[in-house]
């Protein structure tokens, strides 16, 4: 890094350092390391990471399988996409430890295990879309790829198969009662595989169900603070409400952290396909109420939800999913793009200082899979995956990082951090300065 840059950054530290760094963990060589680790031990036949075992106070921290027939399933083959991507972005170093697998190799063997789900997908149902994202992945790499069209394609039908007119939404969870018709706010992030398919088919059917899903849960999962509901069950038959509850929240009138995460991602995903601006002002509603309702000390808790311990349900992967939905909204709605690049950037520098956690085997600890069932203090695969995507986002955003490295371990920038940042927050004050140029547009938040 130039001096002058240094000399920049150091200055704005000092005059800004209420605002948070970036932090050095997103682009640490330990993610390439132990997602390669992970995927070197993954089962035959092939089972995929979804969250760890905390509750083995001895050895916490390790990866539990599950098999492809699972909603969470795509994301790990999704994150060595993204390590594809983040090679490509930043070059290989030692340093940044991107060199030391060919992503994209391992990306795709990981994937052909999600084949052929798309025909046999009886616990997937709504899931098809988060299922199907290493497919849109290879389709950026190689857009001529028959395999992954044919999977985009497949998993579109099923999510539109389950759409019902009368309700205006497509069904997320079967139930034994057909006309309980239930929707739940995370189904927003799903849309997207009606998108992908659009794009490679035309076929408008699919972009109309997206539409017409988000409009109605714009309606009906909303509250007027512009908190949501996780769930919400519509009488099939009549399209009535019949009733909004939680499932995996602390409450029914809690706001599940992890739902208000997905709203804002999906319903920004939505405006930017359609440039409806209804659907970017309850992007903005979404975002408003999570950064409004953040404790004072940055964790991401269940909104509402007592913050009492023995422990409160704080949950990681809402934190990364929240800073991706910010940074996307950052993209879309430029007025205010700075107020959004920086609430993501505290979110992220929060979630490291608590849940950052070298010797898990997950990125991340901290996440809480469902509160009710008991199942928190755990590593979760979607969490590690927003991680890594945040990390690439924050490096696209900006000017060209490929020949500064994006790797934190280069010319330590500490003791000058140290010095300005003297009085400034304990947060910044303790951490290095990132040693990759920063993105242009977040230098003036470090
Ligand atoms: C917990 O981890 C320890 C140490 O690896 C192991 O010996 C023990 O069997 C584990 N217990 C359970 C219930 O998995
Ligand atoms: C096409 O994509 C599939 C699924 O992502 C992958 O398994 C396969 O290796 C890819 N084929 C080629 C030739 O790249
Ligand atoms: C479909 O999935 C179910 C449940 O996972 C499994 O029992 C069944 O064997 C599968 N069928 C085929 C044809 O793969
Ligand atoms: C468009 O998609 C819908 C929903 O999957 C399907 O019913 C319809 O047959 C498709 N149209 C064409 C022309 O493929
Ligand atoms: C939906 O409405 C129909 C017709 O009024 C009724 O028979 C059915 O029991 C209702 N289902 C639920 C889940 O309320
Ligand atoms: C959204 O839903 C409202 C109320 O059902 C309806 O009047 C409006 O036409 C819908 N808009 C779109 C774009 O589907
Ligand atoms: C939840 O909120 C509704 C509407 O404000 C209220 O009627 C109900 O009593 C609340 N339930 C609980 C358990 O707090
Ligand atoms: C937003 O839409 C543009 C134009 O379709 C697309 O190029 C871009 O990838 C989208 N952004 C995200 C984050 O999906
Ligand atoms: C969260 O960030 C704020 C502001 O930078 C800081 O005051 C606070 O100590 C941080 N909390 C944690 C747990 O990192
Ligand atoms: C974070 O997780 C650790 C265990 O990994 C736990 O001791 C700590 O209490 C958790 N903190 C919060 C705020 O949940
Ligand atoms: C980024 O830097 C590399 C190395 O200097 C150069 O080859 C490449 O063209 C640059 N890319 C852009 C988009 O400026």
């Amino acid at each position: 890094m130039a001096v002058s840059s240094l000399l920049l950054l150091v200055t704005l530290y000092a005059t800004q350092a209420a605002q948070a760094a970036v932090p050095n963990e997103l682009f640490s060589p330990l993610i390439p390391q132990k997602v390669l680790t992970t995927s070197e031990s993954l089962p035959s036949p092939i089972m995929y990471p979804q969250y760890t075992n905390t509750w083995n106070v001895s050895n916490p921290g390790k990866w539990q399988d599950f098999i492809p027939d699972t909603w969470t399933s795509g994301f790990f083959p999704a994150s060595l996409y993204a390590l594809n991507t983040r090679k490509n972005l930043c070059g290989a170093t030692d340093a940044n430890a991107l060199g030391t697998a060919d992503w994209l190799e391992l990306a795709r063997s990981t994937s052909s295990g999600l084949i052929p789900l798309e025909h046999n997908n009886t616990n997937l149902q709504h899931d098809v879309g988060f299922v199907s994202f290493p497919f849109s992945e290879e389709l950026l790499v190689n857009p001529q790829n028959q395999t992954a069209k044919d999977a985009v394609n497949a998993f579109a039908a099923d999510l539109a198969a389950r759409f019902n007119a009368v309700v205006g939404c497509t069904r997320s969870w079967d139930t034994p009662d057909p006309t309980d018709f239930t929707v739940i706010i995370d189904n927003m992030m799903n849309l997207e595989v009606l998108w992908a398919s659009y794009a490679l088919t035309g076929n408008e059917t699919l972009k109309d169900i997206a539409i017409t899903h988000a409009n109605t849960t714009m309606i009906n999962h909303f509250r007027e603070d512009g908190s949501t509901w996780h769930v919400v069950e519509y009488n099939s038959t009549t399209g009535q409400v019949i009733r909004k509850r939680t499932s995996q929240g602390f409450s029914d009138n809690s706001t599940w952290s992890r739902g208000q995460a997905w709203a804002i991602y999906g319903f920004v995903n939505m405006y930017n396909h359609t440039q409806n601006p209804d659907f970017l002002q309850t992007a903005q509603r979404a975002a408003t109420y999570f950064l409004d309702n953040m404790p004072s000390d940055g964790i991401v808790p269940d909104f509402n939800a007592p913050l009492v311990p023995p422990p409160r349900p704080a949950d990681s992967s809402a934190a990364t999913i929240a800073a991706n939905g910010l940074l996307f909204l950052s993209q879309v709605d430029a007025s205010q793009a700075e107020k959004w690049s920086s609430a993501a950037v505290q979110i992220l520098s929060n979630i490291t200082t608590l849940a950052w956690d070298p010797s898990w085997q997950s990125l991340l600890s901290n996440g809480t899979v469902n509160w009710p069932a008991d199942n928190f203090l755990t590593g979760i695969v979607y969490g590690d995956y927003y991680y890594i995507k945040a990390g690439n986002t924050l490096i696209e955003m900006g000017t060209n990082a490929s020949t500064s490295g994006c790797d934190t371990t280069g010319t330590s920038a500490s003791s000058s951090a140290g010095a300005a940042g003297t009085g400034a927050s304990k947060n910044a004050a303790s951490r290095q300065l990132p040693s990759f140029s920063l993105p242009r547009s977040l230098q003036d938040l470090v």
